[in-house]
């Protein structure tokens, strides 16, 4: 669309006139300057709002600035610095796994579903100071159910009521009340059994609600689905570029093993340069929020020669900025070293977690997540090869379309 027809695209979506946006000055002004006069899309916030409750994600004006406010200081310094440590603890817990699978070939996995149960593990640790769920495969199949769900109800003309006796509809009903179950009971036990500070997600937002349940359960409830599936598949693109690009896996697994066998922590990451400009290149190539969310503006906004009038929706698309070649040459190689150097790109050309003050509220908590991670796991274990390359797949996050078999090996290094 950009390559034939420029910056601003007008289309019609059903009833409204719609823009895809695609130079980094629009972004800029749509996201940052005048932020106030967007809000998400409501038939998408609808959606999500049918699980996730007035959460975070799909409050506006006032409402949201309050939850941001509250939500904010589970995501400080030092709370990141255990949640690190609980995220290397379950990478350390499946390198174990590997090893006791025990074949002298590696281990075959479907990278993409073992990663999405990695990091609901973290995240149920993280934000529940929970051991991993005992039906944690059926909560994953639950997530993933309500993120096609959202995805397919969002964009679809028309979408049957849910008192309709179809199958989705059954799968929708289901997996809504078994998620409702699962972090209802883990909040309802926090707030009359356990009270006071636990080091957790939870405890903060405990704190922050007054005790309250609803407002608790939304946000905790928002906080883990919005970021388990983005970070699982950030992970899965990570493992599978270090498989494409043999080269990049052995400067990473050699920056690694400087740690010997101590796992790494938050004060590490500073000491992973090349892990670092990996992540960023991963997330410039296959952004998890491939698109961001669709916005519709409250009011007339002019950008220049182009109104948008109040009403028009607006899509802005990292996967199109971001492999743009005037700002990042040879966009679709696989260069992490264009992060080892001052950027070349304007604000608001990369922008794999979003800009202005809806940024995503768990950015610096997934980097370090993914650092550390993946730096415990390359200390042990490398990827090594995959039957085929997948597709991306562009759901409501960007995930390896039919799954991401994938070989693993023991790392060999030698400490001579
Ligand atoms: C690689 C991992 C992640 C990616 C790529 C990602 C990406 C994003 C993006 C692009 C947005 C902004 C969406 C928009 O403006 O339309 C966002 C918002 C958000 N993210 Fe993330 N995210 C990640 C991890 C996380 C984590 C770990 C958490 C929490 C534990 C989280 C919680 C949220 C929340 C609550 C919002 C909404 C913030 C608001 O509206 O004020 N995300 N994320």
């Amino acid at each position: 669309m950009r390559a034939r027809h420029g910056d601003r695209v007008r289309l019609r979506l059903g009833p409204y006139r719609s823009w895809l946006l695609f130079h980094p000055d629009d972004v800029e002004r749509v996201l940052v300057a005048s932020a106030a006069s967007f809000i998400r899309f409501r038939k998408l916030t609808e959606v999500i709002a049918q699980w996730n409750g007035d959460s975070l994600i799909v409050a506006e004006g006032q409402r949201w600035r309050d939850r941001r406010r509250k939500v904010q200081p589970a995501f400080r310094t030092q709370r990141v610095r255990d949640y690190a440590a609980t995220a290397a603890s379950h990478a350390e817990r499946l390198c174990t796994r590997f090893e006791r699978a025990g074949r002298p070939e590696g281990v075959t996995v479907d990278t993409d579903a073992v990663m999405a149960r990695l990091t609901l593990d973290i995240a149920t640790g993280t934000l529940f100071g929970a051991e991993p769920l005992a039906n944690g495969d059926e909560v994953e199949r639950a997530i993933q159910v309500l993120s096609d769900t959202a995805f397919h109800e969002s964009t679809a003309p028309f979408v049957m009521p849910d008192w309709l006796p179809l199958p989705s509809k059954a799968r929708k009903r289901r997996a809504m009340a078994l998620m409702d179950h699962v972090v209802g009971d883990l909040v309802r036990r926090r707030i009359i059994d356990e009270p006071g500070d636990r080091g957790d997600l939870l405890s903060m937002l405990v704190e922050q609600h007054g005790g309250e349940h609803i407002p608790v359960r939304d946000d905790a409830m928002s906080l883990l689905i919005a970021g388990h599936e983005t970070s699982g598949a950030l992970l899965s693109w990570l493992f599978l570029a270090l498989v494409q690009y043999p080269a990049w896996r052995a400067r990473v697994i050699g920056e690694v093993a400087a740690f010997g066998d101590r796992p790494p922590g938050v004060d590490d990451v500073a000491a992973l340069p090349l892990l670092r400009a990996v992540i960023a290149e991963v997330l410039r190539l296959w952004p998890p929020a491939y698109s961001l969310f669709l916005r519709q503006a409250t009011e007339d906004v002019d950008l220049g020669d182009t109104m948008i009038r109040g009403g028009d929706l607006v899509q802005i698309v990292p996967f199109t900025l971001h492999r743009d070649p005037r700002w990042f040459d040879e966009p679709n190689s696989f260069d992490p070293d264009r992060f080892l150097r001052p950027p070349s790109w304007p604000a608001n050309a990369y922008l794999p977690f979003g800009s202005g003050p809806r940024v995503c509220i768990g950015q610096n908590f997934a980097l370090v997540e993914a650092c550390v991670v993946a730096a415990t796991i390359l200390q042990r274990w490398e990827p090594v090869a995959v039957p085929a390359v997948p597709e991306p797949d562009p759901k409501f996050s960007l995930r390896p379309r039919g799954g991401l078999p994938m070989t693993w090996r023991r790392v060999e290094i030698s400490r001579a």
